[in-house]
């Protein structure tokens, strides 16, 4: 029997759009739970999907990728490259584990939802393959860590760290909620599938694979690009619908929810992901600076698929590269000096040479963050290690819920943001944070960040011991310096390594 081609019977196989006789349309498909924007069933047919596959092929290209990561994962299990890889190569590990494994399993959840309600057949086909994706990733960055917890704690919070109220998981879980848990299926695959997954991932993704292979740590770097290969085809569900919209009328409805994904999505990137590349990554390792690779991945790339879909850059888009500046090196600063309330050890990564490489990259840092490093090393090179620990929480933006920070030293810029509303303030790191809040007050305004939650009463005693246990972080997973302060002994040898004019 001859078989036939793929593209002879996808469009009628795939075209699940019938008329209901049961229930009303409305009924199947409610406003709510597509976020169609009114646009009629009949007109989302014009969704073209641009990755066609069948479930037979699917599943024989995931069970060749499932096999390929974990054999390679098997293949170098005793190789203890972790116990012998430098420990901020480790700590990338543990940030990276506890952030991303179960906001896997939740965009899971997005794309089920997608895989229902989208509007149009070749949504909900895709989306369908999407969800069996998220669910490989959520079970690939559960399994691969699960080894390490037995030697380190910390691992465990690849599984752990959603189900605690840890500051970076408050964070996570607030923009991930807002992003992709409690929205529609338009909306999802708009400022998931589109805003984070298109731009975003890619880099965490892409450029961690590559400083994986570079540390020489294939088992993650195979890891990653495997997962990478699922998003790059299921990122493609939110252009399409971006077209359907534009094309009937919503282009100023497509861009807010392109403009508040951005914005959210390169917060969490802010924090997870420059650290890891500009401080983590041994400086031998590094292949980019996290500035580079947001310029080439997220302009380069944001710019080219806005402007093809003939939508308009945000109006916060000069503002934002603006903050690929500082904005990273702010948050480092904050997650090493707040570091017993981290999962991972965070590593410092300001050697004299780490040093030399971040003044090439970035213009002034050593009078602006350079000011602040030094005053640590000189309470490191004193024995002060308690001036260089937090006794309470830093103020906390109402939208990203990290640290309100920018530019410290020569260049001061850090300023709050505030907004009222319903008599009670609200604080924003930047107009970006707080241009999202007020899009939908209603939606965010209930939120406490954990500095609400002080105030309140809520983290007892009010200090930083009442902190860790507010987050459930107990003894042996506190983090601390990744290379317990060796790095500050150059100093010892040579003062004038610091170069803050
Ligand atoms: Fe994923
Ligand atoms: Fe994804």
């Amino acid at each position: 029997m001859a078989i036939l081609e793929r593209s002879e019977w996808y469009d009628v196989a795939r075209d699940t759009n019938w008329t209901p006789s049961y229930v009303k349309e409305e009924e199947l498909f409610p406003d709510q739970m597509t976020g169609g924007l009114g646009v009629s069933r009949d007109k989302w047919k014009s969704y073209d999907e641009p990755y066609k596959t069948s479930y037979p092929e699917y599943v024989k290209i995931q069970r060749e990728k499932d096999s390929a990561a974990y054999s390679v994962k098997a293949a170098l299990d005793r190789s203890q490259m972790i116990e012998t890889a430098d420990p901020g190569w480790a700590s990338i590990l543990k940030s990276h584990y506890g952030a991303i494994a179960l906001g896997e399993y939740a965009a899971m959840s997005a794309e089920a939802r997608m895989a229902r309600f989208g509007m149009a057949p070749g949504m909900r086909n895709m989306a369908t393959f999407g969800m069996m994706d998220e669910n490989r990733h959520a079970q690939l960055q559960l399994y691969f860590p699960h080894e390490h917890c037995s030697k380190d704690r910390q691992f465990d919070w690849a599984q752990k760290a959603y189900h605690t109220n840890e500051w970076a998981a408050i964070a996570a879980r607030h923009a991930f909620d807002d992003l992709f848990l409690s929205r529609d299926a338009t909306s999802i695959a708009v400022m998931l599938t589109f805003a984070f997954e298109t731009g975003f991932t890619n880099m965490q993704f892409l450029g961690l694979a590559a400083d994986a292979a570079e540390a020489g740590d294939y088992t993650f770097s195979s890891l990653i690009s495997s997962i990478q290969t699922d998003e790059s085809r299921h990122a493609q569900i939110g252009g399409p619908a971006l077209q359907v919209l534009i094309e009937n009328g919503k282009k100023e409805e497509a861009e807010r929810l392109v403009y508040m994904g951005i914005a959210r999505a390169w917060r969490i990137f802010g924090v997870l992901t420059g650290p890891a590349m500009d401080y983590y990554t041994p400086l031998s390792h590094r292949k980019q600076s996290f500035k580079e690779f947001m310029q080439e991945w997220i302009v380069g790339q944001f710019e080219r698929s806005l402007i093809e879909l003939g939508l308009d850059l945000p109006w916060y888009w000069d503002q934002m590269i603006a903050e690929f500046d500082y904005q990273h090196h702010a948050y480092h600063l904050g997650v090493w000096f707040w570091r017993p309330t981290v999962w991972w050890n965070p590593a410092a990564g300001v050697t004299p040479d780490d040093r030399d490489w971040l003044e090439e990259k970035y213009p002034g840092w050593n009078d602006t963050f350079g000011k602040c490093w030094d005053v640590i090393i000189d309470n490191i090179l004193a024995g002060r290690h308690e001036k260089t620990l937090p006794e309470t929480l830093p103020i906390v933006c109402n939208m990203s819920q990290l640290p309100i920070c920018a530019i410290p030293g020569n260049g001061w810029n850090v300023r709050d943001y505030p907004a009222e509303y319903q008599g009670r303030t609200y604080h924003f790191n930047s107009e970006i944070d707080r241009w999202v809040f007020q899009q939908d007050p209603v939606r965010y305004r209930d939120h406490m960040s954990i500095v609400d939650r002080m105030l309140a009463g809520l983290i007892q005693p009010p200090d930083l011991g009442g902190a860790l246990k507010y987050m459930n972080i107990a003894p042996g997973e506190c983090g601390e310096d990744a290379h317990k302060y060796a790095w500050a002994e150059a100093y010892r040898a040579n003062p004038y390594a610091k170069k803050a004019a």
